[in-house]
């Protein structure tokens, strides 16, 4: 995959298709940095596992097709991530993006998308795989935390690291102010890699990150100086799920 900068046919752009189960301020800022030009792709579609998910108010706002497959309507796992393979193949992504997918993937699905599955993870993997990576993090006395982009395999948040953030953590952190500001990194960090991504910066080559054709021996880290605007949440319909169910 590989895309210019500068004014593109969109038709010619790389096209992602982005999956949420919540709020989805992941998505907001890949949509935000897709329409500044900064990152040089389309967003196709969107799909969440969750009718009542509050990011679908950005496709509404942003005229995003989006489709809801509700994972409780289906007799299995299998069966879910069969319609919901279907359903992303229908949009013809170049990259699918996990953007607070709270489900455990088949790995039927996850071998079908292997190279252009993306997941962004709260913690600088491979710490604190799982749920509750601040209070872990808080619980363990970190002095740093942070998120990480990595493809996605069948092992749960096993896969090659491609990116990281790393905040601080203070002394007078809660497990929410620590939330809050790993989330504003992961809103640089997120499109940063898609970025690389869709230049063709970053590849995918027998398994195995690349990075202007050298592999990846350790996570690229998000310079501290990458500043782009921080992006709100729209308001909530739901809480953000917490399961990965
Ligand atoms: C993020 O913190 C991400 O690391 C995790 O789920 C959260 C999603 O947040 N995988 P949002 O829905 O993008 O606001």
């Amino acid at each position: 995959m590989s895309s210019t900068a500068g004014p593109a046919n969109p038709d010619s752009l790389p096209r992602l298709v982005v999956l949420i189960s919540g709020r989805g301020s992941n998505l907001g800022a890949l949509i935000e940095a897709c329409n500044n030009g900064r990152v040089p792709a389309r967003i196709v579609g969107i799909v969440s596992n969750r009718p009542n998910a509050g990011g679908l108010a950005y496709a509404e706002q942003h005229a995003i097709p989006a489709r809801v497959l509700n994972h409780r309507d289906y007799p299995s796992r299998e069966a879910f991530d069969e319609d919901l393979a279907e359903v992303i193949e229908s949009f013809h992504p170049d990259l699918v993006i996990l953007a607070g997918f709270m489900r455990i993937l088949t790995p039927g699905f996850v071998d079908r998308f292997t190279g252009r599955l993306l997941n962004i993870h709260p913690s600088l993997l491979p710490k604190y795989r799982g749920l509750d990576t601040h209070v872990r993090a808080l619980a363990d006395g970190e002095h740093e935390h942070g998120a990480s982009v990595h493809f996605v395999t069948r092992e749960l948040d096993g896969g090659p690291v491609i990116m990281q953030a790393r905040v601080p953590v203070l002394p007078e952190d809660t497990p929410e102010s620590l939330a809050t500001r790993v989330q504003r990194a992961e809103h640089r960090l997120y499109p940063e890699v898609v970025r690389r991504l869709c230049s063709g910066e970053i590849q995918w080559r027998d398994r195995i990150v690349t990075g202007d054709n050298t592999p990846l021996t350790v996570p690229l880290q998000l310079a501290t100086n990458e500043v782009v605007p921080d992006v709100e949440a729209p308001d909530e319909r739901s809480p953000a799920p917490r399961d990965a169910d």
